[in-house]
């Protein structure tokens, strides 16, 4: 059986101006699979996300989502293209309240759910008491459930997650782990940036290594082994 793929890089090539950052990313992450993308510190992930959400326009190859090359289309027709994004870091639209963040993702969208704070609290009732406060007073873990209840309002059929448990207690990155593999269930496809390797490895389906801006390792998660995965990590 072949089925169309959730993404599809070919030929990717990108970077900021005359630093080339990504080279030649092929790359085909099937409809509701977890894809790890994994590697150190200034490798590229962050900029392979960059370009797959549109904010980076690459020098060459395309991008295809379900069928449509979306290589040229701008970042905010790609979230009615069913893929959201939650950037590194846990920014917020920080003087506004909870609520107030949850409901501008709703009108940004088309597509959105219609009951945009059920739907947040659905998947983190831990915002539930939060809702009057200003984002900006929210601790990371706290601001990290927000944006994934922001992507999710949206209805992704792709969402793409850069280190989303970074600077956060563990306590929280337990509940943001269990988000995760709910979002999967529903057949949402994730990209999963992610340098905690025990949890990428407990989550991910592939695992897709980078180096220098080059993809080293692609392959299923069962073939690879806690000590082989450390060995490819540390390249
Ligand atoms: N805005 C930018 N302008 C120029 N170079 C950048 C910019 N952002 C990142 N880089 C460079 O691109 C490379 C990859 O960075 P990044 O994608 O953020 O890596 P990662 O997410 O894997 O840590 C690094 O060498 C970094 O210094
Ligand atoms: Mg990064």
């Amino acid at each position: 059986m072949t089925t169309t793929p959730a993404l599809h890089l070919n030929h990717l090539n990108a970077g900021y101006g005359r630093a080339h950052v990504l080279f030649d990313i092929d790359l085909t992450i099937h409809p509701g699979t977890i894809a790890a993308i994994m590697g150190r510190n200034g490798v590229g992930k962050t900029t392979l996300l960059n370009t797959i959400a549109g904010l980076i326009t690459p020098t060459q190859g395309t991008i295809t989502h379900h069928n449509t090359d979306i290589t040229h289309t701008p970042p905010h027709t790609r979230i009615h293209h069913g893929l959201a994004y939650v950037p590194q870091g846990h920014d917020t639209f920080a003087p506004l309240t909870v609520a107030e963040n949850l409901h501008l993702a709703h009108q940004a969208n088309p597509r959105s759910h219609p009951h945009p704070i059920d739907h947040a609290l659905h998947h983190f009732p831990r915002l539930q008491p939060l809702l009057h406060r200003k984002a900006g007073h929210l601790s990371g873990g706290q601001a990290q459930q927000l944006n994934l209840a922001r992507a999710l309002i949206t209805r992704p059929t792709t969402l793409l997650l850069d280190e989303p448990t970074e600077g956060i207690q563990p306590s929280i990155v337990t509940e943001i782990e269990n988000a995760i593999t709910d979002i999967a269930a529903q057949g949402i496809t994730i990209v999963l940036v992610e340098q905690y390797l025990d949890l990428a490895l407990r989550l991910a389906d592939t695992i897709t290594v980078l180096d220098a801006g080059r993809i080293t390792h692609h392959g299923p998660r069962t073939e690879l082994d806690h000590d082989s995965a450390h060995a490819l990590m540390a390249i």
